[in-house]
């Protein structure tokens, strides 16, 4: 059996992404009854940053902790990544000292060209084009808030980025119901949406204004307007954005027992409102905490022993 990368959401079936759903929830448990699980014992998982992070870098070096395991922290000044060295040199160079390799950066072919030359596992911590290890987390925390994944309409509010495309991503495994308001030019990957559309299980609908897509809704996912490396963009999209803010008015057209989702860092006042943010139907900060038990799921699925396909 080959090696488990984890770069996109699009490769895995259905039975294996609830088998790291199962697995999170288990380890979860453990962590939460003080048991130690010290499935990676000894392992070491390289951590690869070109963009900042809290949740990730966090969640990731204290999870491979809690497995027995060590995180180690680079950045960019360090590799000089594809500049002072190519990926393929730093792929193989790096599987000589490690056991699995996270790496954030902006390209999804950089970071499929890690995978291919390294001889460990390669985890996509985010791209400019997907942040499979944020959906999969959320399917979690939504799994466990007790909504059914199967039928779930969920409304996704704002840029079609990165984040949407892995909630696009899910629709094939899943019979989920996305609908996405996005503004003219902020749409999604249109390639992932068709191949959604057609051989995914779910449902991917586009619509223009918030108002239409939250309708019915038993979840809403807001996220940066602006995301990491766009920042001399951010006055632009303000503009772009407007009327797309998750405020009192707008998550009142979903209906009180729907939940609302953000993968976070937000900006508070922009796409979200501080109290819709903080009110009774945010779960954002329990998506925060399970981004740590989730990617738990993932290392051991892609490094330990016993871990991995079904
Ligand atoms: N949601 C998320 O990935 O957060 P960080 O950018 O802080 O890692
Ligand atoms: N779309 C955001 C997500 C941050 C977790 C970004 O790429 O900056």
């Amino acid at each position: 059996m080959g090696k488990i990368d984890f770069l996109s959401i699009a490769d895995f079936g259905r039975e294996e992404l609830d088998l790291i759903l199962d697995l999170a929830a288990t380890l979860k448990e453990a962590w939460r009854a003080g048991r130690s699980e010290p499935r990676l014992s000894g392992k070491t998982l390289a951590l690869i940053f070109h963009k900042p992070s809290l949740r990730t870098r966090v969640s990731f070096e204290v999870g491979v902790g809690q497995l027995g395991g060590r995180g180690l922290y680079i950045t960019d000044a360090e590799i000089g990544f594809g500049k002072r060295e190519s990926v393929h040199d730093i792929a193989q160079v790096l599987s000589r000292y490690v056991d699995g390799i996270m790496i954030r950066t902006f390209r999804q072919s950089d970071v499929a060209e890690m995978a291919k030359h390294a001889s460990v596992p390669v985890i996509n911590g985010l791209t400019d084009a997907e942040h499979p290890c944020q959906i999969l987390s959320d399917l979690f925390t939504l799994r466990e808030k007790g909504v059914a994944l199967d039928g779930m309409r969920i409304a996704w509010i704002g840029d079609g980025n990165n984040v949407a495309k892995s909630w696009i991503d899910a629709t094939l495994a899943y019979e989920i119901e996305l609908r996405l308001a996005c503004p003219e030019g902020y749409h999604p990957d249109e390639k992932a949406v068709e191949q959604a559309r057609t051989s995914g299980k779910g449902k991917v609908e586009i619509f223009d204004r918030p108002e239409e897509a939250i309708k019915g809704a038993r979840a809403i996912y807001v996220d940066t307007w602006t995301s990491m490396g766009q920042e001399e963009e951010a006055e632009l999209r303000r503009r772009a954005f407007a009327g797309y803010t998750l405020d009192r008015r707008l998550l009142g057209l979903a209906g009180e027992d729907a939940l609302v989702l953000h993968c976070l860092p937000a900006h508070r006042g922009e796409e979200i409102t501080d109290e819709v943010m903080d009110g009774p139907q945010s779960v954002v900060f329990d998506q925060a905490e399970n981004r740590m038990h989730l990617q738990k799921g993932i290392l051991v699925h892609c490094m330990a022993a016993g871990g991995g396909r079904p």
